[in-house]
């Protein structure tokens, strides 16, 4: 399969920002832009802001994510959400394993997988995060890392576990140093972290590897996002800051369109 045959998508982590009021108000200002016929459009609200924004994209083809759930579907977790909880209120999808979620919140990969696989079982898309941070790269672990993720995100699930998700698996490659710092990976850095990735999945699922999407994240903006959507294995993107003004966030979703 290739690059424009996986359908590209932009996914908007809007992160801990915004009201109700104001978090309806962005979903109506993103819902004007021209999205092309083969784009996806993805946004990620605070919890109290998911079924409100839901309801205000009923009948456009945009999706709602959670930024994170449990794995179990209800019991004595306070605090916590569940994936069957994220569907009642009109989600299509949920980012996991974020690294603010590890660097915060102690999320591990062996977390992630059991929410992996808990969103599948209801059939949630998991947008699932890895990437390296700066100390990583710079001692030249960047591989390894992500290699080490990937197995513990991924590692039990077998070829068949991975047929039944993987039209529906997100994987996001959001390398630590780029998060909310303005340096945007090189698109050909992103790329081979991209192409390394694909190749891990595939050693490990199969063919279905060509089926997943891999998105980057960090630092992604109106003026860098179509350059990093033309590289091969790079098939949208999972923008922060930007996400939060619709105009800008807009240009994103037409850069995804000519990718
Ligand atoms: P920024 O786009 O603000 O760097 O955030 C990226 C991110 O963490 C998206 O999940």
């Amino acid at each position: 399969m290739t690059h424009s045959a996986r359908k590209p998508l932009v996914a908007g982590n809007w992160k801990m920002h915004k009201t109700v009021a104001e978090s309806v108000a962005l979903a109506h200002a993103v819902a004007e832009a021209r999205v092309g016929p083969r784009t996806e459009v993805v946004l990620a609200p605070v919890f109290t802001a998911l079924g409100p924004v839901a309801a205000a994209l009923r009948g456009t083809n945009f999706g709602v994510a959670g930024q994170d759930c449990h794995w179990e579907p209800q019991g004595a977790y306070t605090g916590a959400i569940a994936p069957e909880m994220l569907r009642d209120v009109g989600c299509t999808h949920c980012i996991v394993g974020h690294s603010e979620r590890r660097q915060y919140f102690g999320e591990t990969d062996a977390g992630v997988h059991r929410k992996i696989v808990a969103l599948g079982r209801v059939k949630l898309v998991p947008i699932a995060c890895l990437g390296e941070t700066l100390a990583e790269r710079e001692s030249g672990a960047t591989f390894s890392v992500l290699s080490r993720q990937l197995d513990g995100m991924f590692g039990s699930l077998d070829a068949e576990g991975a047929d039944a998700l993987a039209a529906n698996l997100v994987v996001a490659y959001e390398p630590v140093w780029a998060i909310g710092t303005g340096r945007t990976a090189k698109s050909s850095d992103a790329q081979l972290a991209h192409a390394f990735l694909r190749d891990r999945l595939r050693d490990r699922l199969g063919d279905v590897a060509e089926r997943i999407r891999i998105l980057y994240g960090g630092s992604v903006k109106a003026d860098n996002a179509a350059e990093l959507m033309a590289q091969p294995d790079i098939d949208g993107v999972l923008v922060g800051g930007a996400s939060l003004d619709a105009a800008g966030f807009s240009r994103i979703i037409q850069a995804a369109g000519s990718s």
